[in-house]
């Protein structure tokens, strides 16, 4: 038996892919690369380049590996991005996962861990997002994971195939073991962001809009650990297959941080003062995003042991100085 896990040559994945050797699971990768990197890619893996749209090669993969359960991070997550080029954000994101969905169906896998995000909410409260809370992306991005969950509650009424569905929140950090973290050079993320400020790498870190309804001005993102996202697939895995219901769980500590307090936390980190611009919002981001957690704790067992900014922030920075030095 093994676990198809589709992106697993970039950022989340990867560290998927060492956390399932690590427990003994036998892996296939299964990445086109286009923001993945090979070297990303643990060598006991077994890895094969290709589209997850691509559905012959996946039930090829999923007859000659024997996989029973498939773990789906591959897809485009730059919120802004999708403003500005929605249709490739829905090919990418909604038909390929369609294609894979398929796939699975036909090549008789029951277990689907899907990789949701926050910003299907409206995300316009302070409150923590509870999952029975109405959906509303602002974002093409966050419209195009939800019809991807919709695909999935269709698919298990119709061919039994049970999923669970994992809405992200902000994922930062590194491996701690110093393995895999984010590679690409023109990364979005505020975490990486500030450690490349940090290093001298990016001239200055942009501050988007100070003029949102929260304490200090600045948007409010619930930051979570890698590992600890990690461990939470881990658990869903067992979860599925010891018959679990379908299901949809936010995955976030159930607390917010500011940009400017994620700046603060790098100056702290790093000993250098970042080089900060002030300027307007950044098209499709909402004021907050924090999770309202109980639900994954309780069905899963889930217990964060990263729940720290300063660690999040340290090991990302870490990652980004051995990347810097390289
Ligand atoms: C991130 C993820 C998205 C995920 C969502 C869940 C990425 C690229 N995006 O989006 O896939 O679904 O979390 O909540 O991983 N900011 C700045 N300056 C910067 C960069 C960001 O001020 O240079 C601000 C943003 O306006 C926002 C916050 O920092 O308020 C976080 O932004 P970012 O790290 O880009 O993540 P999200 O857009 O929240």
């Amino acid at each position: 038996m093994s676990v198809l896990v589709t992106g697993g040559a970039g950022y989340i994945g990867s560290h998927m892919t060492y956390a399932l050797l690590e427990r003994g699971e036998d892996v296939v990768v299964l990445d086109n690369l286009s923001t993945g990197s090979r070297s990303l890619v643990a060598e006991k893996a077994a890895f094969v380049e290709g589209d997850v749209g691509d559905r012959d090669l996946v039930v090829r993969l999923i007859d000659e590996h024997r996989v029973d359960a498939v773990i789906h991070f591959a897809g485009s997550i730059v919120v802004p991005d999708s403003v500005s080029d929605p249709l490739t954000y829905y090919a990418n994101n909604t038909v390929n996962s369609r294609s894979l969905i398929e796939a699975t169906v036909q090549g008789g896998v029951g277990n689907f861990i899907f990789s949701s995000t926050a910003t299907v909410y409206a995300g316009q409260s302070a409150e923590p997002l509870i999952e029975t809370m109405q959906t509303g992306p602002m974002s093409p991005y966050g419209r195009s994971k939800l019809m991807t969950e919709w695909m999935l509650e269709d698919a298990a009424r119709a061919h039994g195939l049970r999923s669970v569905v994992l809405r992200y929140f902000n994922v930062a950090g590194a491996d701690p073991k110093g393995r895999t973290g984010q590679i690409s050079p023109r990364a979005t993320h505020l975490i990486k962001r500030a450690s490349q400020a940090a290093l001298g790498r990016i001239p200055h870190l942009d501050i988007f809009g100070t003029d949102y309804p929260t304490a200090d001005g600045t948007g409010v993102r619930d930051y979570i650990h890698v590992s600890d996202l990690v461990s939470a697939h881990a658990l869903a895995l067992n979860y599925l297959r010891a018959g679990g219901e379908s299901t949809v769980m936010n995955c976030g500590y159930g607390h917010g941080a500011s940009v400017r307090e994620v700046i603060a936390a790098t100056e702290r980190v790093t000993g250098h003062v970042l080089p900060v611009r002030e300027g307007p919002r950044r098209a499709g981001d909402p004021p907050w995003l924090i999770a309202e957690s109980s639900r994954i704790r309780a069905l899963l067992g889930w217990q964060p042991e990263h729940d720290d900014l300063e660690e999040i922030v340290r090991t990302a920075w870490q990652w980004e100085s051995r990347l810097n030095a390289s």
